[in-house]
């Protein structure tokens, strides 16, 4: 990924700013936590009557998830996968703290550059592009980019005949909750016909890729994918092609739900000191998205509608009415066609878990409860079953970790706004990294 062509100007030179003024950062006042902004946001919702959804993105998470990476996998370059969460200011914060991007389409890459990332720190990591993104790729300097097929071969030679290609191969997904072999990557069997190809095109392959799947749950699955990468690389050599580097996709969790990020790491540095040692001078690089933002992000959601169902085989009145057997369903300000549309396309992603943002007594009796998301369609379902205490028109309900495939994924449908987000630092990390790297003052 070394160098710009098309007489791009690269923005190398200007240092990016960790917390950039445009991006609308709140720098908390000193002993203030994420907690205490969000209420006094509440509050000040409240006082607005204005019951928009919003959301907290606690940059502090952003942070603490990147010293992580470089303390536990220092050979490991990420390029954070935008698809994720494009919220500008962690894109802006990531790419001081020189992380690359992993960008799936032309809106991505514009949205990077446009926050000042230059264009050797994009892998353009989509396998099936529109021949006139790729135009847009080479116009501006993006060269690295994924492939797994011939059609893909034939159109970046047409588009982009320089481009330096990385052959996205399929691995085991058994083990994770989201896979993505059955849509993308190249079966080992093929790549042989595949690197033929991109000779005979005089096509320059440079590297290999592939993604786990999204949670992956079992470590060793890096391994087999590494050792087979390794294969490749050799098929690949033989063939001639200079290969200098190695994308191992995402697929890390964000909250150690689905995997322990200690121990993936350990078992990724053996993988690639057997398979990849220093000495062999590959570039390692990897595609996170969740483990970057899962946690950073609070969900805030307003209560705004309400009924009680009770059950028509009970006697109607006042008993009914109290009965505990009865169906609580509220009304909520985001839903499945907003932030919360992983309920729908990865089930198994976010532990939808909301509670309550006032105090509630712990004798408070609770109540089989159905959420409901705010539009007219009835897929537009939060929760079911959920058992919580009588919530109340104008209630305030917190969602934890809901960085990873919220907002990105989120629509108007219906007309109702999306999230509005608030990204914060706390003074505390905000005074400790302008200290201890100075050149990242605002
Ligand atoms: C090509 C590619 N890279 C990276 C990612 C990010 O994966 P994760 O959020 O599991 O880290 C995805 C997710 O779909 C992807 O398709």
């Amino acid at each position: 990924m070394e160098g710009h062509r098309n007489n791009v100007t690269p923005k190398a030179s200007v240092k990016p700013v960790l917390f950039p003024v445009n991006q609308d950062i709140e720098i908390l006042d000193t002993g203030k936590s994420v907690s205490d902004f969000i209420a006094s946001k509440i509050v000040a919702l409240d006082s607005e009557e204005n019951q928009q959804p919003f959301s907290v993105a606690n940059l502090d998470c952003v942070l603490k998830a990147h010293l992580r990476w470089t303390t536990n996998l220092p050979r490991v370059q990420p390029f954070y996968a935008v698809k994720c969460n494009n919220t500008p200011a962690v894109v802006s914060i990531l790419s001081a703290l020189g992380t690359g991007f992993d960008c799936a389409s032309k809106g991505e890459i514009q949205l990077a550059l446009s926050l000042g990332v230059t264009p050797d720190k994009i892998i353009y990591a989509h396998p099936t592009k529109p021949s006139y993104h790729i135009k847009y790729a080479r116009s501006q300097g993006v060269d690295t980019m994924t492939f797994d097929n011939q059609e893909e071969l034939l159109k970046v030679s047409c588009c982009h005949a320089q481009a330096k290609l990385v052959l996205r191969i399929a691995v085991d997904d058994s083990k994770s909750m989201l896979k993505l072999s059955s849509k993308f990557g190249a079966p080992l069997s093929s790549a042989g016909t595949l690197l033929e190809r991109a000779a005979q095109l005089g096509l320059q392959v440079i590297g290999v890729s592939f993604h786990v799947g999204c949670m992956c749950t079992e470590s060793l699955t890096f391994k087999r994918a590494i050792a087979d990468s390794r294969r490749v690389f050799d098929l690949a050599e033989s063939l001639g092609f200079k290969m200098s580097l190695l994308d191992i996709g995402g697929g890390f969790s964000g909250t150690e739900d689905f995997g322990n990020f200690d121990e993936f790491s350990a078992v990724i540095n053996e993988s690639l000191e057997e398979f990849f040692p220093p000495e062999s001078g590959v570039r390692i690089i990897a595609e996170p998205g969740r483990y970057y933002v899962e946690s950073a992000f609070t969900l805030v959601l307003n209560v705004i509608g309400k009924r009680v169902v009770i059950n028509e085989t009970e006697e109607n009145g006042d008993k009914a009415e109290h009965s505990p057997d009865r169906t609580m369903e509220y009304y909520i300000n985001d839903g499945v066609y907003g932030s919360l549309n992983c309920i729908i396309n990865f089930p198994p992603c976010l532990k939808i878990q909301p509670y309550l943002h006032r105090a509630v007594g712990s004798s408070e009796p609770k109540y089989k409860s159905v959420l409901w998301g705010p539009t007219c369609d009835c897929v537009d379902k939060v929760l079911e079953n959920y058992w919580i205490p009588e919530l109340h028109v104008g209630d305030w309900l917190l969602l934890d970790n809901a960085g990873a495939y919220t907002s990105s994924l989120s629509s108007d449908f219906n007309g109702f706004e999306r999230a509005l987000i608030h990204p914060v630092v706390t003074a505390h990390t905000y005074n400790t990294f302008i200290h201890s790297h100075p050149h990242h003052r605002a």
